[in-house]
């Protein structure tokens, strides 16, 4: 460790913090059945909350969903797909989501001031970040996704939040991943400006 690395207090390496993030990927395919320990996942949610906040509004709530709640979504999915999509492709969907393990809601409360909007959406990012970084160290994949039902009130009320007041930044699910997925980025001399 070097002197400003003691000084700074920081327990890991840059080349440790750099290994876990560039290691994270978005895990399409869980372990059935294997729902990660309560524990594990209420100790990455008091990471998350750690995250940046612009005047600490902590904006973030974090339903963990039941198998009755988990169950709820799954048929309110299914509705809405057979609706827009038809059968075939609603079924498919229920069949691979009720085999999801594990289940996380993450909503971010309400504002009408839009710079504020704006940092709270930013913060909660950044917590679902924390979390699946300390998921990730923990050995256990992460899905955010985003989609349709995460913008239904339905889905705001399984989750025991208040659609009036909060909106869903992401359902998470977690688990133990299957394989290990791949993703890339463009070059890193294409991302950056050197402005003298
Ligand atoms: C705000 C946000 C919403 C996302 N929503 C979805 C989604 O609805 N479905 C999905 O398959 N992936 C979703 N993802 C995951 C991205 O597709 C994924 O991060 C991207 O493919 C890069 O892969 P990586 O996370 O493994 O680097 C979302 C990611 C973010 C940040």
């Amino acid at each position: 460790m070097t002197d400003r690395q003691a000084m700074s207090e920081s327990p890991v390496s840059p080349v440790d913090v750099a290994t876990l993030i560039k290691g994270r990927r978005t895990v399409d395919h869980f372990v059935a059945g294997e729902v990660p320990p309560r524990e594990t996942i209420i100790a990455a949610i008091d990471a998350a909350r750690w995250a940046p906040n612009h005047h600490l509004t902590q904006p973030w709530r974090f339903s963990l969903l039941g198998p009755k709640a988990q169950q709820a979504v799954v048929a309110l999915n299914t509705g809405l797909l057979q609706a827009s999509r038809g059968a075939e492709v609603a079924e498919a969907k229920r069949e691979r989501w009720s085999q999801m393990p594990g289940w996380l809601v993450v909503t971010c409360e309400k504002t009408n001031e839009t710079q504020r909007a704006a940092e709270d959406y930013a913060a909660c990012a950044c917590a679902i970040q924390n979390l699946s970084l300390y998921l990730h160290a923990a050995g256990i994949g992460t899905k955010w996704a985003s989609g349709a039902i995460t913008r239904e009130p339905d889905f705001l009320e399984i989750a025991g939040a208040d659609p009036a007041r909060e909106y869903a930044v992401g359902l998470i699910w977690y688990g133990y991943p299957k394989r290990r997925p791949r993703s890339q980025r463009v070059a890193l001399e294409t991302i950056i400006r050197k402005c003298e």
